[in-house]
């Protein structure tokens, strides 16, 4: 059975606050947590400076975000945790989608329209203010899932339209130069509530009216005492109906909690008491997560380094299928264009594995596939023997050799790339 995939990229342009705990962190740390999925997540800087011109900000929120999944309990161990910029291959990636993307599908990008109608609305010139950057969004997003072939993408329902687009964009590729990407799905989670804020509307920062997830004791109870209510006196029973205080309790507290809450509503508890109820609640979950995080802040060296061995896991993957890539739009070293004859596009040949010996005196071995992108390098043996046994098992056992020889591989290529080229050795006509 193939693992499942799944992305997601953070865009560092703030600070986390209550609505992106309930609705991003909170499900993802959990659903990272079972066994049968490989996860991906990464804070979207590039995508930043689409939106953020002030570059003290990018990086401080991208510390913010960084510190607040790992305190949140993301286990860097478990999943890849990367920054997008670490990672050059997605811009090199970027640039090749951009090469099968339609204009006009871009055009009709939410985000860009949006600026466009607004333009137009004020009479001026369509694209007055709207960048390059914010008019090719879709496709750097689309690098970012096709790279690590993902199959599903936890996001909201703003982002729809760009994991519709990166299926589209895959496709186009894939029928231009072969199967290279899996097509990529959004995971919408209707179950997740949207928070509401200060005001009552829909928590964001465009509202200006968040909770910081990670605001002082103090500062979230001064917070949480300005949230909106009616004018209804203690007392007077209170409709939890379109109670901000009451969504945002719900988001936090327990079937039974929440039970309790509607009760008090309807036997009149004062707003005042039922904000501090709420904030009572809040800090109860936040409190240990919290200390964890005033602790992480203070040491940014620390996150880089997680986030650099997140990179190098990242680029295990980003670095060979992107060599695959270029080998297949044409970027190729020229003496390959006097390669035989039978290896015409579109015959692929079968993958091989390479022995050979280093400067270091050591025999390693390696698996390509058909076009010559690396699935698999070994370390080095002392001993030719040794290498031709490991490769031999490979061949054997297929996928199954790969975890006793795990110490004998120092990289892995593309996953499913590597599980169907140890099928073609261990289940030959398959
Ligand atoms: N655009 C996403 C957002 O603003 C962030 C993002 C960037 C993303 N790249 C991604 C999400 C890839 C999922 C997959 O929410």
């Amino acid at each position: 059975m193939k693992t499942q995939r799944v992305l997601t990229g953070i865009t560092t342009s703030g600070t986390p606050h209550l609505g992106n705990y309930v609705g991003a962190v909170r499900p993802t740390v959990r659903a990272s947590r079972l066994a049968e999925v490989e996860s991906f997540y990464f804070l979207a800087d590039y995508h930043a400076l689409i939106k953020v011109g002030e570059p003290a900000r990018v990086q401080r929120s991208t510390l913010e975000i960084a510190a607040t999944w790992l305190a949140c309990g993301l286990d860097p161990e478990k999943v890849t945790f990367y920054r997008q910029s670490d990672i050059p291959e997605i811009p090199e990636l970027t640039w090749l989608l951009t090469c099968v993307t339609g204009k006009g599908v871009l055009n009709r990008a939410h985000a860009y329209k949006a600026s466009v109608d607004k333009n137009n609305a004020a009479n001026m010139d369509p694209d007055a203010g709207v960048t390059a950057g914010l008019f090719m969004y879709p496709v750097l997003m689309a690098a970012d899932i096709l790279m690590f072939n993902a199959h599903k993408v936890p996001v909201g329902r703003d982002q729809i339209q760009h994991i519709e687009m990166a299926r589209d964009i895959a496709a186009s590729f894939n029928h231009l130069y072969g199967e290279h990407f899996t097509l990529p799905e959004a995971a919408i989670e209707d179950h997740v509530a949207t928070l509401p804020g200060l005001d009552g509307r829909k928590m964001s920062k465009s509202y200006d009216n968040t909770i910081p997830l990670f605001a002082p004791r103090d500062q979230l109870k001064k917070l949480i005492m300005g949230i909106v209510t009616d004018s209804r006196a203690p007392g007077e029973p209170k409709s939890t109906d379109g109670s901000a205080l009451f969504q945002l309790y719900q988001a936090f507290a327990s079937a039974e909690e929440t039970t309790a809450m509607e009760k008090a509503y309807a036997d009149g508890i004062s707003w005042g008491d039922a904000k501090q109820v709420l904030f009572e609640r809040l800090d109860l979950e936040i409190a240990p997560m919290r200390a964890v995080y005033d602790e992480l802040i203070q040491e940014p060296a620390r996150i880089e380094m997680t986030l650099k061995a997140g990179a190098d896991k990242a680029r295990a993957i980003a670095t060979p299928f992107t060599a695959r890539l270029r080998h297949a739009v044409g970027l190729r070293p020229l003496q390959a264009a006097l390669a035989p004859a039978a290896n015409k596009a579109g015959k692929s040949m079968a993958p091989t594995f390479k022995q050979y010996r280093e400067q270091d005196g050591l025999f390693y071995f390696k698996l390509m596939d058909a076009q010559g992108a690396l699935l698999l390098q070994s370390t080095g043996f002392a001993a030719p023997r040794d290498a031709a046994q490991a490769i031999a098992r490979l061949q054997r056992e297929g996928n199954a050799a790969l975890d006793p020889l795990a110490r004998q591989i120092a990289s892995r290529g593309d996953a499913n790339a590597l599980d169907a080229a140890l099928r073609s050795f261990s289940e030959p006509g398959v």
